[in-house]
């Protein structure tokens, strides 16, 4: 038999050619008998006629023995066909093929036998796609992490140095003005102002040092690290924030798993990051919208996150939210380091913060802390009470 290849029209040419051969073979058969009957019948038969009748007879008995020959081989071949046209599909990797055989002889079990292993191995390459897609995922993510660490430590050391020297001639400029403010009794009201305006720029330079500062010590744990409750520092951050979010007329709302894990953290520098994320969720906002805090557990993580309806962050920009300096605020408004900052004081936690955007719609940050599994006596400190 020739080899079946993957076509249906190849197949269809195989059986044919197999039937052809099959019922031409079943002719040779039959024309074998008939000429031997004939060589034995012929002196009997006596006249010309009879003899004419006689192998006209013989020759209808042939057309219809190759008909029904080929029909019946044909019919008999046809499963064994599709069994052969499936498995050559299979080996192709096309696995959606079935055939419906309700026949119980061998060919039907056989044909059902390889739809379920055709029906498994497609379930099984489903699985594995999204596996690979998962885990490919999970690479791109760590890989994302890895490259804003390995950014945020080297501007983490140029931004200490500088904060450093900035620091001093800033501080002495703060202090000369205010001390032209005392002495200055009967100044000018555009001298008072520009002196005014002097302090504030100045104070406002401190702040940026302060934030450069608490960037590039992000290894130095400035507190104690306690076993906590995120949902506790959740509500805590959703509380304090709830007379401004009401000012800008935002919704709150909060989604909070119970039973989660705790998580061994710096309360007060987690609490700094969702005050991070709210006021720039609060930006993206400005005629009001929702904002949800949101936590639950992921595998062996604690997840913390908080969600907008605001205007959502374009694929190009949501890459470089956490770099140092990224701001899409006017100038004055924003220094672009809350986002890295926050990333640091993550990383610092062993855990991991993530971005996502529906451009439009909303953003939503998610902060991953590793769970602490056993927390001595599972107890878990309350946190104080916001006044
Ligand atoms: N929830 C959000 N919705 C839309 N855009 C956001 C959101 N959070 C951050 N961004 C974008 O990321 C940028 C960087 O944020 P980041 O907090 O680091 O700096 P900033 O808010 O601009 O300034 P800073 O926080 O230092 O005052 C923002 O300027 C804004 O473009
Ligand atoms: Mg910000």
């Amino acid at each position: 038999m020739e080899n079946c290849r993957v076509g249906h029209e190849d197949c269809t040419r195989t059986a044919v050619n197999l039937s052809l051969k099959i019922s031409l073979g079943v002719c040779g058969v039959v024309l074998t008998i008939l000429a031997v009957g004939n060589w034995i019948l012929w002196d009997k038969l006596g006249s010309w006629e009879l003899r004419r009748d006689h192998l006209l007879l013989d020759l209808w008995t042939m057309v219809g023995v190759a008909f029904a020959g080929y029909f019946v081989v044909r019919r008999l071949t046809r499963p064994l066909m599709e069994l052969t046209e499936l498995a050559a599909q299979l080996g192709a990797g096309q696995l959606e093929r079935r055939i419906r055989s309700d026949e119980s002889d061998e060919i039907g079990q056989l044909s059902r036998a390889l739809d379920d292993m055709s029906r498994s191995l497609q379930s099984a390459r489903g699985d594995l796609e999204e596996q690979v897609a998962i885990r490919t995922e999970e690479l791109r993510k760590s890989q994302v992490q890895l490259l804003q660490a390995a950014r945020m430590a080297a501007v983490g050391e140029l931004a200490a140095g500088v904060a450093h020297e900035i620091n001093n001639p800033a501080g002495i400029i703060l202090m000369r003005a205010g001390q032209l403010v005392q002495s200055l009794t009967d100044a000018t009201p555009e001298a008072a102002e520009d002196l005014d305006a002097i302090q504030r720029q100045v104070d406002k330079i401190q702040r940026i040092v302060t934030a450069l500062l608490t960037f590039s010590r992000r290894a130095e744990s400035a507190g104690e690290m306690t076993v906590l409750d995120v949902n506790q520092v959740v509500l805590r951050t959703a509380q304090l924030m709830d007379g401004l979010l009401r000012s800008r007329h935002v919704e709150i709302e909060r989604s909070l798993a119970a039973d989660l894990p705790p998580v061994r953290a710096e309360g007060a520098r987690i609490e700094q990051v969702l005050l991070n994320l709210v006021n720039n969720a609060i930006d993206a906002m400005p005629e009001g919208g929702r904002i949800t805090f949101g936590s639950a557990c992921q595998g062996d993580r604690v997840a913390i996150y908080v969600a907008d309806t605001g205007s959502g962050i374009d694929q190009e920009h949501l890459d470089r939210v956490f770099d140092p300096f990224y701001t899409t605020k006017d100038p004055g408004q924003g220094t672009g380091l809350g986002l890295t900052i926050s990333f640091a004081i993550v990383e610092q936690h062993g855990g991991a913060i993530e971005a996502s955007s529906d451009p439009g719609k909303g953003s939503r940050f998610t902060l991953l802390l590793p769970a602490v599994k056993n927390s001595h006596n599972g107890r878990i400190p309350e946190a104080p009470d916001v006044e």
